[in-house]
């Protein structure tokens, strides 16, 4: 017999159906009636084992089930009576009439409930046995909705000739502010990749190759410290047009948005459209942050405030008197203040837009520079050398020299995209398998150490530490 989904089991009214599962939990009324609430991954339904119409053999094994055992069981789906009906569950009009029972695989006693929202179990301990957590009904909704929610974007970006290209995770570094995770190579001594911050470069050379519209669900690493909207690795929704202006990116995206909160969250509500729209400069003033929360009630769990800060300053001067650039080197200069660059290059403004919701940043972007000589003189405002330019950003800097077209992209957040629809309170809840606070990994206990051979072949020598 083939197996049936257990959502599936409504629809099958009066039939024998097999169905496969974990034993959510057992209720036993009196010694002849016992109650099993089998959960798969579609759903959780009640199983009647009547005692008095088993086999001796049945019975027995029902006597020893316990929670978490993986089972196979045949039998027949029983319309409930009208006070029976359970308006909770999707399977809550139906019952199955067990006949069968083989255990599968039988479980130890797990060590927090399974059937329990575990947010208030501690952490460390979710963690190293994330897998079981990940069975809890919360978290599989959370990663459920992931999966909805990044396969609405792929279609949208389908739906608008956009294609999807996987760039590289070994390359040469980004210049895009944090610290990089580093990769050592074995075939080239002494010699490093590190994984992309983004696929800032890629993107902005596959506009550079003729492709106009790329995306891709992109993973990214950046070696920094940990915050509850922060991980270590995260993924964003990145993208990138060609022969566009700011306009085309904020229409674009904002049209995106809304139609991902009303096809998938229909219950939720945007609090302002179009999006509200202030330059950095009035953002700062009127709100003192470039990512105000702008609900009108913070208490409700539906409302949505998105809004946009473009305008963003160029250049930052950092508390040693170093210029860097404040999103990333590769943005354009806002068209006003082109003029500027040589007499007032800190007031220039960049062509960089945020996309904020609730309090948080969901995404930036900008139109990027596509010219050669602009991004020269950008990273000697810089204080980049010629030299260190051409064997940093050669690539770019040639790319630009062949036809570049002008371009700007942007990229969303997925972790936090979800974390704000789910209502969580940190990226954690909506990553299957996320790092700790101080980015460890205490299930597989990453990062660990490496025997002296490994190292050896990347020619690696650790060195004694000497407290
Ligand atoms: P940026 O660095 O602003 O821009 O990142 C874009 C968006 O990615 C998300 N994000 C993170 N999410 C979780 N953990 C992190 N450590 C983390 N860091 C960033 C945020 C953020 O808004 N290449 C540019 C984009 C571009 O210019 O097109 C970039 O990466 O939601």
């Amino acid at each position: 017999m083939k197996r049936t989904w257990i959502k599936d089991t409504v629809g099958s009214v009066d039939e024998t159906v097999r169905v496969n599962g974990w034993v959510h939990s057992i209720r036993k009324m009196g010694d002849k009636l016992v109650f099993v609430d089998l959960r798969d991954g579609s759903g959780l339904a009640q199983v009647v084992f009547y005692k008095p119409d088993l086999d001796d053999a049945v019975s027995e094994v029902v006597d020893r089930l316990k929670p978490e055992f993986t089972v196979q069981i045949e039998g027949v789906v029983q319309k409930r009576g009208a006070k029976q009906i359970n308006t909770d569950l999707i399977t809550g009009t139906i019952e199955i009439g067990a006949a069968t029972l083989t255990i599968l695989n039988t479980s130890k006693t797990p060590p927090f409930e399974i059937g329990k929202d575990s947010s208030a179990v501690n952490e460390e301990l979710r963690l190293k046995y994330r897998y079981l957590d990940l069975r809890t009904e919360r978290m599989q909704r959370n990663i459920r909705m992931r999966d909805n929610i990044t396969s609405f974007f792929r279609n949208y970006m389908h739906a608008n000739d956009f294609i999807e290209i996987e760039t590289p995770i070994l390359m040469k570094g980004t210049p895009e502010g944090a610290r990089e995770f580093i990769v050592p190579s074995r075939l080239h001594e002494g010699k490093f990749y590190v994984l992309p911050q983004s696929p800032q470069q890629y993107k902005q050379l596959c506009m550079v190759a003729g492709f106009e519209r790329y995306f891709q669900i992109a993973r990214c690493f950046r070696d920094e410290d940990q915050r509850g909207d922060r991980q270590p690795e995260f993924t964003q929704l990145d993208f990138e047009m060609s022969f566009v202006d700011r306009e085309d990116v904020l229409s674009y995206t904002e049209a995106m948005f809304i139609e991902m909160v009303e096809k998938l969250f229909p219950e939720k509500t945007i609090t302002s459209r179009p999006f509200p729209r202030y330059t950095h400069a009035e953002a700062i003033e009127k709100f003192g942050t470039d990512k105000p929360d702008l609900r009108v009630n913070k208490e409700d769990p539906n409302e949505l405030a998105f809004g946009w800060i473009v305008d963003f300053p160029m250049f930052e001067t950092l508390e040693d008197g170093t210029v860097q650039s404040q999103h990333h080197p590769f943005c354009s200069i806002h068209p006003e203040d082109m003029g500027k660059l040589d007499s007032d290059p800190m007031s220039v403004r960049a062509d960089a837009y945020d996309l904020f919701l609730n309090g948080y940043e969901l995404s930036s972007g900008s139109i990027r520079i596509h010219e050669r000589e602009l991004q020269k003189k950008i990273f000697s405002i810089l204080g980049v050398s010629e030299e260190d330019q051409e064997g940093r950003f050669g690539h770019m800097l040639d790319a630009f020299t062949y036809g570049a077209p002008p371009h700007g992209g942007f990229a969303p957040g997925i972790d936090r995209i979800v974390m704000l629809m789910a209502g969580e309170p940190n990226i954690r809840e909506v990553i299957a398998f996320p790092k700790t606070g101080d980015a460890r990994d205490p299930m597989m206990d990453a990062p660990s150490m490496l025997d002296y051979k490994r190292l050896e072949d990347v020619h690696i020598q650790l060195r004694q530490k000497n407290d």
